[in-house]
């Protein structure tokens, strides 16, 4: 088996019913800088990010009407961990040397990209311990 080295844990993304509370938790309760919502249209989601020392949160709510954060909420009314963000250096090289090694890449393209305006691909939960995992490029 050839491996993919991944590198740091980029952000974790939480779904979330209402962006202001959720902000107003991590804003207020947890003490956290959070950024102004950006809304990502080509995602389906407005995001806001929330730094920590060693890594971001992203929280995200449904934008438009065919999100993919909608479909989630719906099974996860409260909200919940939506996906993880590993970085690679290479994610095109990383998507077909995960693909030969038998794992499932969502999506048929090339990478897209992400809220960093770096290139990402997301993997098939399955074949993941049952986490949607992001891979972002340098
Ligand atoms: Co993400």
């Amino acid at each position: 088996m050839v491996s993919t080295k991944i590198g740091r844990l980029n952000h974790i993304a939480i779904a979330v019913p209402d962006l202001s509370e959720a902000v107003k938790v991590y804003r207020g309760l947890l003490g956290c800088i959070v950024s102004e919502p950006m809304a990502l249209a080509e995602h389906g989601v407005t995001i806001v990010f929330v730094e920590l020392d060693n890594t971001k949160i992203e929280l995200l709510h449904p934008l438009g009407s065919d999100s993919p954060i909608e479909k989630f909420l719906q099974k996860r009314p409260g909200g919940g961990v939506h996906h993880i963000c590993y970085e690679v250096e290479d994610v095109e090289a990383a998507g077909r040397q995960l693909v030969q090694e038998g794992a499932r890449v969502l999506g048929d393209g090339p990478p897209r990209i992400g809220a960093h305006g770096k290139p990402v691909l997301f993997l098939e939960p399955r074949d993941f311990c049952g986490t949607l995992i992001e891979l972002e490029g340098a």
